[in-house]
């Protein structure tokens, strides 16, 4: 007979989850006027250039020169972007301080209706992300082309209650929207159907160690 002595506390047990993955997402605020400023020179540019082709199928993305754009919306936009990643880097306590900074470079994406961007990863990056400069149409959430980010951790997929933790993860786009993972995550754009386009202006951040 067993011993009703020896029993598991449920009070007791320590749960961890490990080896998290980071995806930051912020809200600007007041970026009505940057908004429109940034929008009226990327279609501008959208016009005068061709486009690049990598992940977009249709749509338009500029070269990764973007901050090399000049003016005070694009340095604005730089320095949003260096604040969320000195922010969300610090968030990950590292088992040991060493000094770095990164190496930014972004480009301008427009998607209009029946556009998106099929699952890549950015390599030879540390962080990745997007700003919203007119998320487009607000529409159902099937229709309204979300952002969606792959689960790396193939051993979770294929047999730690596959199907039942998730695999995928969405964001759906909203004017002034930032979002920044890591760079090695695979993600996508699910094909936008609204009638305005949708226009964004993508990062990569390469960490580089400071010299002492
Ligand atoms: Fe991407």
């Amino acid at each position: 007979m067993a011993n009703t002595n020896i029993e598991i506390n449920e009070e007791k047990i320590k749960h961890e989850n490990v080896f998290s993955l980071p995806i930051v997402q912020y809200q600007t605020t007041n970026t009505d006027k940057l908004n429109k400023e940034l929008k009226e020179i990327i279609l501008k540019k959208e016009n005068e250039l061709p486009t690049t082709n990598k992940s977009n199928q249709g749509g338009w993305q500029s070269e990764g020169d973007f901050f090399r754009w000049g003016g005070e919306s694009v340095e604005t936009i730089y320095n949003l972007f260096s604040k969320l990643i000195e922010t969300s880097t610090k968030k990950l306590n590292f088992v040991e301080n060493i000094p770095m900074d990164f190496h930014i470079y972004g480009w301008a994406n427009v998607n209009r209706k029946g556009h998106s961007n099929i699952a890549h990863i950015h390599p030879m990056s540390t962080w990745s992300g997007t700003y919203y400069v007119d998320a487009g149409d607000d529409m159902d959430e099937s229709k309204c082309g979300l952002f969606e980010a792959f689960n790396p951790n193939l051993s979770h997929l294929t047999s730690f209650f596959p199907g039942l933790l998730p695999g995928e993860h969405f964001i759906k786009p909203k004017t002034g929207l930032m979002n920044l993972f890591p760079s090695y995550v695979r993600h996508g754009v699910r094909t936008y159907y609204g009638e305005n386009p949708r226009i964004c202006i993508a990062i990569n951040a390469s960490m580089k160690i400071k010299a002492p």
